[in-house]
């Protein structure tokens, strides 16, 4: 079988461990011959870096492997680029959450101002990295998880439109693993149906490989539940908040029962709840940086403190295989069916083609073709239209240096009550975020 070379840009992020140990896991179905490391943080990347140094060293002695800031070095020679960077870091992703809390609006990652002020950094070091893969290795493949996924894909669409940059999110992936444990399967028994935009959809349905359909039952289960399951089957999303958002689920069902939410519509349709559950001195990004970072950079400190992975394993980041099949499927060309974030073009029959949609695609050597979900009802087509609008307008308001058209977009997300109040958050993004956003006229 080909061997391959991989760089993952994000060296430095908290998932970077479990990603290797979960590439480690599948070298007989992903051989691997070069694996670097690249991050532009080189204090961060090192500690991580230097513990997986040692843990290659003592696991797969064979495969070649660096970390590295040089892009030429770290894009040189590569068949692959796993992407998940965090511009900004924590530190900016609390002020995310915080200022827009601040204002009594949501506080999140990826949804309403704080995904807005996350998009308007990241675009600027998406395109370069795609850049950078472009000069360095023409032929390589970007499968692309940062976030926020939906801006980042749109920004994409819109400046590199002939670029081989795949965009998925984890979040359908483990929702479905949660699905087949409330009825008893493997995600791999089950193949769905899906439409709308990251972080921002809907199933339609659920079957196996024999046809048979089983949303109905899912939907009994989470009714009373919530995506809630009795075994840890997505390691990714354990912390109480998320315990807390799976939970919510049964919530969002109830707005539309047809079809299967995913978790993250709870910021659109109960932001009021959302604001008054939240800690505006502890968000989400405390928890992160109190939980998943010192556990993993204490791991890494211990390994090199010792010199030996032994005793001190990262664990293998089992929520993330699904790289490794998408990969596999552009490699191998094994159409593997997955959700992913693509130019709608039709896929949903009654929705504008220009939209990066979440939909079900099969993956060859060619690409991602999506598969047809058919028309949807008004009210989800209606969320949905309001939704991207606001996603075409930040990456315009990137693009142009516009105040006016971000103000319009925090104006016209669900999360926020007035344009005042858009005004008002916006302003304070802006102070924020100075060394990372274009200027604004
Ligand atoms: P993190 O802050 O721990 O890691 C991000 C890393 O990216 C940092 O080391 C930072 O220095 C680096 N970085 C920032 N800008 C860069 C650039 N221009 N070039 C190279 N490196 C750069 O963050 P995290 O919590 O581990 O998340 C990383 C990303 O993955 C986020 O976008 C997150 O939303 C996304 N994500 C990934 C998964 C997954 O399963 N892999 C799941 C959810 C989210
Ligand atoms: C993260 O893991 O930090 C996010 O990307 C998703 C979450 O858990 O909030």
């Amino acid at each position: 079988m080909k061997e391959f070379s991989i760089v993952i840009a994000g060296g430095g992020s908290t998932y970077t461990p479990g990603i290797v140990m979960m590439l480690l896991d599948n070298l007989d179905r992903f051989p691997i011959r070069t694996l670097k490391l690249y991050d532009n943080d080189a204090e961060r990347q090192a500690v991580l870096g230097e513990a997986l140094a040692i843990t290659l060293k003592e696991k797969a002695p064979d495969m070649e492997y660096i970390y590295t800031t040089d892009p030429e070095e770290a894009f040189t020679d590569v068949d692959f680029c796993f992407a998940h960077i965090r511009t900004g870091k924590y530190k900016m992703r609390e002020l995310d959450e915080k200022i827009p809390l601040k204002h009594g609006v949501v506080g999140q990652e990826t949804c309403g101002p704080g995904g807005i002020a996350y998009g308007m950094r990241s675009i600027k070091d998406m395109i370069e990295l795609i850049d950078l893969m472009e000069q360095y290795s023409p032929n390589c493949w970007m499968l692309n998880y940062s976030n926020p996924a939906a801006i980042v894909a749109e920004a994409c669409r819109v400046l590199r439109p002939n670029s081989r940059v795949l965009n998925i999110c984890d979040m359908p992936v483990g929702t479905v693993r949660r699905m087949s444990q409330i009825i008893g399967k493997t995600p791999q028994d089950l193949d769905v149906r899906y439409f709308g935009l990251n972080h921002f959809g809907w199933w339609t349905s659920i079957k196996d490989k024999e046809g048979n359909e089983y949303l109905p039952q899912i939907r009994d289960y989470v009714e009373e539940h919530g995506y809630l399951t009795q075994v840890e089957v997505d390691t990714q999303h354990m912390d109480p908040s998320w315990q807390e958002t799976h939970k919510k689920a049964k919530d969002l069902l109830a707005v539309d029962p047809r079809f299967l939410p995913n978790t993250y519509l709870k910021y659109y349709f109960y932001p009021d709840y959302v604001v008054n559950h939240s800690n505006p001195t502890y968000t989400r990004a405390n928890e992160v940086m109190d939980g998943r970072e010192k556990e993993v950079f204490s791991t890494a400190r211990e390994i090199i403190a010792k010199g030996t992975s032994s005793g001190s394993e990262f664990s293998i980041g089992s929520h993330a295989s699904f790289i490794v099949d998408l990969a596999r499927a552009i490699a191998f060309n094994t159409y593997e069916r997955m959700v992913m974030i693509v130019e709608n073009n039709g896929a949903i029959a009654n929705f504008d083609n220009d939209a990066m949609v979440e939909v079900p695609c099969l993956i060859g050597s060619d690409g991602v073709e999506p598969l047809n979900q058919g028309k949807i009802p008004d009210f989800e087509r209606a969320l949905m239209y309001q939704q991207v609008t606001v996603e075409k307008l930040v990456v315009q308001a990137y693009i142009e240096g516009s105040y006016q058209k971000l103000w319009q977009a925090l104006t016209l997300s669900k999360t926020v009550p007035s344009a005042k109040v858009a005004k008002e958050i916006l302003d304070d993004l802006i102070e924020a975020n100075r060394e990372f956003w274009p200027e604004l006229k």
